[in-house]
C-alpha cells in the first residue's frame, strides 16, 4: 500500500462494507480485530495517524489527540458522541464526525421490541417455559400491561424518538413528549402527523403507561431518570432505555423496580458496559435487558461504517464532512 495514503486508525474491526471504502485511498490500521482496545493502547496507537476510526467503546479525549498532532478527524461510528471530547477536539482543530440518520428506524425498532418483551414478560415467558414450569393454561398467569391505547410518553423527540412515535400510530396510543428545546424539522412534523403533544418532564413521568428515552448523553441528562423522576410514574409503568446507560440512575431504577413504584423496565444500555452479571439491577424479574444492540442489524451496521469511512475520507480530502458534530472547526 502506498505510504503517501493518509493514516486511519480504525480502533476495532469494522464491517467490511467500510473498510471497502477505504481501500485504496487510505492506509487503515485495524488495531483489535477481538475485543476492545485499553486506553492506552489506543493512546500509543493513534501516533503518526492522519484520523481516528472508533466505536463508542473507545474514549477519545484531549490527551490522546495531543499523542497525535496529525489528527485531523475522529470518525466515531455511532450516533452518540459521547465517548468523544468534542470540546477538547474543537481546541485543537480537529473535527469530529457521528452517523446520523442511518441507524434510526433500526434503533426504534428495538426500542419497540423492548418495550413489548418488557410489557408482556417474553423473556420472563421464556424461561418458564424452558424451566419446565409451564403446568397449564393460567387464568392469571404473567400478566402483562396492554399496549393498545395507552400512553407512550417520549423523552427526548428527536430522530430516534420521532421514529418510536411513528410505530404508536398502529397501537392506537397517545404519544406525549419531553423535548429539551424546540422541536425541529421531521421531528416537528413527526409530532403534528401522529398528534403527539408536548408535556413537561414531570407531567410525562406521572402520565404515561409507557416511557421511552432517547436523549443524548450530555451533563444535562445524566441522571436524568432518578430517584425524583421515578418517584412520579404510575405503578404500572414500563420505562425502556435504548439512548445511553448513564442517563438512568441505577440505584434509582433498582429501587423502583423492587419496591413495586415502577411496574417494569428493560434497558439495552448500562452506566458500565458492559454490565457484569451480578449486578443487583439483573436479578430483577421485571427487568429485561439487551447488551447494546440498538442499531445491531445487518444493513444499519454496514451503513454506519460506511458513513464513518466516508466522513474520514472527506476530512481527509480537505472537504467539510457530511456529518461534522463541531461546525466550529470548520474553516472551509
Ligand atoms: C449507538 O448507541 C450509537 O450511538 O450509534
Amino acid at each position: 500500500m502506498s505510504t503517501t495514503l493518509p493514516k486511519i486508525l480504525v480502533t476495532r474491526k469494522i464491517p467490511a462494507a467500510g473498510l471497502a471504502c477505504l481501500d485504496g485511498k487510505a492506509n487503515y490500521r485495524i488495531l483489535r480485530t477481538q475485543g476492545v482496545p485499553s486506553y492506552d493502547e489506543v493512546k500509543a496507537a493513534v501516533r503518526g495517524a492522519d484520523a481516528i476510526l472508533p466505536l463508542l467503546t473507545e474514549r477519545i479525549d484531549g490527551d490522546i489527540l495531543d499523542n497525535a498532532p496529525t489528527v485531523k478527524v475522529v470518525a466515531n461510528m455511532a450516533v452518540g458522541f459521547d465517548n468523544v471530547d468534542v470540546a477538547a477536539a474543537t481546541a485543537r482543530g480537529v473535527m469530529v464526525t457521528n452517523t446520523p440518520g442511518v441507524l434510526t428506524e433500526t434503533t426504534a425498532d428495538f426500542a419497540w421490541a423492548l418495550l413489548m418483551a418488557a410489557a408482556r414478560r417474553v423473556v420472563e415467558g421464556d424461561r418458564f417455559t424452558r424451566d419446565g414450569r409451564w403446568k397449564t393454561w393460567e387464568p392469571e398467569g404473567l400478566l402483562g400491561q396492554d399496549l393498545y391505547g395507552a400512553t407512550l410518553g417520549i423523552i427526548g423527540f428527536g430522530r430516534i424518538g420521532s421514529a418510536v412515535a411513528r410505530r404508536a400510530v398502529g397501537f392506537d396510543m397517545d404519544v406525549i413528549y419531553y423535548n429539551p428545546s424546540p422541536l425541529k424539522g421531521e421531528a416537528r412534523q413527526v409530532a403534528e402527523d401522529v398528534g403527539a403533544r408536548s408535556a413537561d418532564f414531570e407531567e410525562l413521568m406521572r402520565e404515561s403507561d409507557f416511557i421511552s428515552v432517547h436523549v443524548p448523553l450530555t451533563a444535562d441528562t445524566r441522571h436524568l431518570i432518578g430517584e425524583g423522576a421515578l418517584a412520579l410514574v404510575k405503578p404500572t409503568a414500563v420505562l425502556v432505555n435504548t439512548s445511553r446507560g448513564p442517563v438512568v440512575d441505577p440505584a434509582a431504577l433498582y429501587q423502583a423496580l423492587s419496591s413495586g413504584g415502577l411496574w417494569a423496565a428493560a434497558l439495552d444500555v448500562f452506566e458500565k458496559e458492559p454490565v457484569v452479571p451480578d449486578d443487583p439491577l439483573l436479578s430483577l424479574p421485571n427487568l429485561v435487558v439487551a447488551p447494546h444492540l440498538g442499531s445491531a442489524s445487518v444493513t444499519t451496521r454496514n451503513r454506519m461504517a460506511v458513513m464513518a469511512a466516508e466522513n474520514a475520507l472527506a476530512a481527509l480530502a480537505g472537504h467539510r464532512p457530511p456529518n461534522l458534530v463541531n461546525g466550529d472547526v470548520w474553516k472551509g
